[in-house]
């Protein structure tokens, strides 16, 4: 079965989560995006659900397939969001952000009483890290933040490399909120609490894609079947 195969299999399960009047956060990437797409199928078909979505990407996606769409300020908390992730381990702590989107990511999982993480066998690791780890950063200070970084993630016992991501155009990647991102290329992350409270102390940091304590289930599409984890 092809990656996108199973994916769109993990969608369609956590679509079985959906029920009418709830408010649901959408999530961003490739998976995320056939839960969008089955959503759209079930809405046009009589669902009422109000979706509050976690990028100008998907939140286009959503209003070309008739979902009703919120703000965290009208709806300041959600049901259920359904998103993808770069790498998720058994805790059920992520990597994202590989998409861009982490910021708004963050919120509307923040913003949910559950969150439930899509994706293919792919993305489960033992360890976080091998995934570059995507730090969203003001553009003003860049070279002082950057320093910043390495220093905290040096503090937090990791080691690696730090990349500007560039956009197709070879200019700096620009997230919604306007910010660059550097991805840390770090091999392995041994401690991601402590990563995440030294990156969080960092002026210039806007956010960080570690989703610790965020995911309170997972559906995970293997070439065997679905496999959970969690509670869905
Ligand atoms: C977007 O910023 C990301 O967090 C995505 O959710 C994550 O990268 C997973 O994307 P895919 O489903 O495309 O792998």
């Amino acid at each position: 079965m092809s990656a996108d195969a199973l994916k769109r299999d993990a969608a369609a399960r956590a679509l079985a989560l959906v029920e009418p009047g709830m408010r649901l956060g959408l999530g961003t990437g490739s998976t995320a995006k056939h839960f969008v797409a089955l959503l759209g199928e079930k809405v046009r078909g009589g669902l009422d659900v109000v979706g509050v979505p976690t990028s100008e990407a998907t939140r286009a996606q959503a209003e070309a397939e008739g979902i009703r769409l919120a703000t965290l300020d009208e709806f300041p908390e959600l049901d259920l969001t359904v998103d993808g992730a770069d790498e998720l381990d058994d805790a059920l702590n992520l990597v994202k952000g590989g998409g861009g989107a982490l910021l708004r990511e963050k919120i509307v999982a923040a913003a949910s009483r559950r969150m439930v993480v899509i994706a293919d066998a792919s993305k489960r690791v033992a360890t976080l890290g091998a995934f570059p780890l995507p730090i969203e950063v003001v553009p003003f200070g860049l070279g002082a933040t950057r320093r910043a970084v390495e220093r905290a993630i040096a503090a937090a016992g990791a080691a690696g490399t730090l990349g500007l991501r560039n956009a197709t155009d070879n200019t700096p990647y620009l997230t919604d909120g306007g910010h660059f991102i550097l991805d840390a290329r770090l091999g392995r992350i041994d401690a991601p609490d402590a990563l995440a409270a030294a990156l969080a102390t960092v002026p210039g940091v806007v956010e960080h894609g570690l989703f610790l304590g965020l995911a309170t289930g997972a559906v995970i599409a293997t070439e065997d079947g679905l496999v959970t984890l969690g509670d869905l």
